[in-house]
């Protein structure tokens, strides 16, 4: 265990070092027809039943559909029924728990939250806002004690503050003080606490020596190919290797050898100019000098929130390279509350939903990380070292060297992994790239000249634990035209989204050719014009739109997570919620509501113990997103009129972004 800080053996113990590298799958052309063409599919006529027996015979068919009847067995439980309303709902038979909501406190002696007297320096002790990826590492083997590490994507003022107003111009912040920054900064981050079960509840053990808060102030390092580099250097750090906070964790993942990956998203939205349009607001493009060209590539400037008033480092103008700084993976040692977070250069600078790892059979890592904008890519990473189980302090160098590619989807249903290496095709100075840093940095304009393929918003990207398969989750693209419609992101005005499965060849996850398939396309399966595609299976209540983090349980069944944003009314008359998906078999496609969220919240982090006996589910912003659409209420939700006060619905309490656990009643596994 070295150094992660513990004497005791048994405190130590983690999950992780035992690990089996995920093992081969066999590869009969059959199983690769049936993965790449779903049995509705093929039913449909898109690949004909007789055309696929004509190309390939009876019998590749026929194996693979035994290898598929042969999958895990389907989830099991009674679906719940959808809809929306002001608190959330689990399926039949199981109860939903809070763990540990916005403000609660992490450490000893802390006053009863009160968001009325916050300051920043009383938050950066409390659980922050906006709780997204959740990840659970054991600390004792029965799995009675963990630790959970949680994001904390971003925050709403609107919400959080009294006296701040509906903001129907999220842009507008004359009621935002340096005091309420303040909070902001130190409610965004990471929180790691110890959780214990206890009597069938799972609560926070305040004061653990574990327990810690990262926030936009936290002091952090850089690796890799950027660290160091001049556009990496600021006053404040003129090496170019000190940095400070992470912002906007969006989703993460959690790495074979116990530590916590956290993706930094949309933190170009906290970087804005001085300089301002004929209208008064502040510009967005078209700002002039050096790094115009290569800002506006990521949304630099912007203005969602209004930390340049306050903090330099925020100005684009005062620190033109600060914004450089983010939109990194972060590492983090749960273990070690001293440590240091690690922004690991080498895996590129986008706009990271996740970083999902998977050891490879032959030793490396691979992470596969989406970059969620409209068409923008989905990249993977592979480690130039392998890992080795046991070596913590190897094993945390992983991600610092090795090499990143993009992804290439082809129509006859095979994909590419386009390497994203300096001195490469077009990655030469011609074209502005003089250095691996300078490919890292601008990943997105590298993997535009290698001419990636331009995915509908890439969130989640997951690779199952055993099967080979990847699995990606396009939320929706409504700005794709027809004329720019392909086969992998094959409708024109993407409302709904879809899923895309990514096989590697034998279970190499480091190969680079993969094959790939469409698990399903989101939205109303009984309108014609939405151009759904489910197991026939699926329910009223079944179908979903917009699906964003997903997870897998221990049995190896995927499990989906929604996010429809303000468009809720429109998309689904839904609320966000956890879909359980079959991808084998007779099951393949099929999805079943499992657990819903609140209105105006959005279905966030959802993590499996080991045992797989525990769910846990992040509730993020209730009481926002679209809730002028909910006749109930009918208006834009403020601190003192909010559409819901869930969880504690106490008239003095907002609403409060919360970590669920969700258990079988009478104990036992999920599903
Ligand atoms: Fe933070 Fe892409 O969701
Ligand atoms: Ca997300
Ligand atoms: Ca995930
Ligand atoms: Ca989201």
């Amino acid at each position: 265990m070295g150094d992660d800080g513990f004497s005791n053996k048994d405190e130590a113990f983690q999950a992780f070092d035992d690990i089996p590298l995920s093992p081969p799958r066999e590869d009969t052309i059959g199983a690769i027809i049936a993965r790449r063409y779903s049995r509705r599919e093929m039913l449909k006529g898109s690949l004909g039943v007789t055309a696929a027996t004509t190309l390939f015979g009876t019998a590749a068919l026929t194996s693979a559909s035994s290898t598929a009847e042969a999958a895990a067995a389907p989830a099991a439980f009674r679906e719940l029924t959808s809809g929306i309303d002001e608190t959330h709902h689990v399926a039949e038979g199981y109860q939903a728990d809070i763990v540990i909501r916005w403000g609660d406190p992490l450490f000893k002696d802390m006053k009863p939250f009160d968001p009325r007297t916050l300051t920043g320096e009383d938050q950066a002790r409390r659980f922050g806002y906006n709780n997204d990826y959740i990840a659970f590492f054991r600390l004792n083997r029965p799995g009675t004690r963990g630790l959970l590490c949680v994001n904390h994507e971003y925050a709403n003022p609107e919400v959080m503050f009294a006296g701040v107003g509906g903001r129907p111009d999220k842009n507008d912040f004359a009621k935002i003080t340096a005091a309420h920054v303040a909070v902001e900064m130190a409610a965004h981050g990471v929180s790691v606490v110890e959780i214990a079960l206890d009597r069938g509840k799972w609560r926070p053990v305040v004061g653990s020596r574990f327990n810690r808060r990262i926030t936009a102030l936290t002091e952090m390092t850089a690796d890799g190919p950027a660290a160091g580099h001049e556009r990496m250097k600021t006053k404040a750090d003129p090496a170019g290797r000190k940095l400070w906070g992470t912002i906007n964790n969006c989703a993460g993942g959690q790495t074979p050898w116990g530590t916590y990956l956290t993706g930094e998203e949309n933190s170009h939205g906290y970087f804005w100019t001085d300089q301002k349009g004929p209208d008064g607001k502040r510009l967005t493009k078209g700002i002039g000098g050096p790094l115009q060209k290569t800002n506006e590539r990521y949304g630099i400037p912007s203005n969602w929130y209004s930390w340049g008033r306050f903090h330099e480092r925020f100005n684009v103008d005062k620190e033109p390279n600060e914004c450089h700084r983010f939109n990194w993976i972060v590492e983090v040692d749960p273990f070690n509350p001293n440590s240091r977070p690690v922004k690991h250069t080498a895996l590129g600078r986008f706009r990271h939903e996740g970083a999902e790892t998977i050891v490879n059979k032959d030793g490396r890592v691979v992470v596969y990380s989406g970059d969620d904008s409209p068409f923008e890519y989905i990249y993977r990473f592979v480690s130039r070292n392998r890992f080795k189980p046991g070596d913590k302090a190897h094993n945390m160098r992983l991600l610092s060297e090795g090499t990143l590619s993009v992804a290439r989807f082809d129509a006859d249903g095979t994909m590419k992994w386009l390497p994203l290496v300096f001195g490469t095709g077009p990655l030469t100075p011609e074209n502005g790239f003089n250095s691996q840093a300078d490919v890292v940095m601008y990943a997105r304009s590298a993997a535009d000249l290698l001419k990636a393929t331009p995915m509908d918003r890439p969130e989640d990207v997951q690779p199952h634990p055993t099967s080979g398969r990847v699995y990606a989750m396009l939320t929706n693209n409504a700005r794709r035209r027809p004329e720019q419609v392909d086969k992998a992101n094959p409708r024109p005005h993407n409302d709904f989204g879809h899923i895309i499965e990514m096989t590697s060849p034998k279970g190499d996850h480091a190969a680079e050719t993969f094959t790939w398939d469409l698990l399903i396309k989101c939205g109303d399966p009984r309108v014609a014009e939405v151009g759904a595609m489910w197991n026939p299976a699926t329910t009223a209540d079944g179908w979903f739109a917009c699906p964003d983090n997903c997870t897998f349980d221990a049995q190896g069944r995927l499990w989906v997570a929604t996010d429809q944003g303000r468009e809720w009314a429109r998309k689904t008359k839904k609320a966000d919620g956890l879909y359980a998906i079959g991808t084998e078999g007779k099951e393949r496609g099929l999805s079943r509501l499992f657990f819903r969220c609140p209105v105006g919240a959005e279905m966030c982090g959802p993590c499996f113990t080991p045992n797989g006996q525990t769910l846990f589910l992040a509730v993020q912003h209730p009481a926002t997103d679209g809730v002028r659409d909910w006749q109930p209420f009918g208006r834009d939700s403020t601190f003192e009129d909010p559409a819901t006060r869930w969880p504690d619905f106490k008239p003095d309490m907002p609403p409060r972004p919360s970590v669920v656990a969700i258990r079988k009643k009478g104990g036992g596994e999920i599903a």
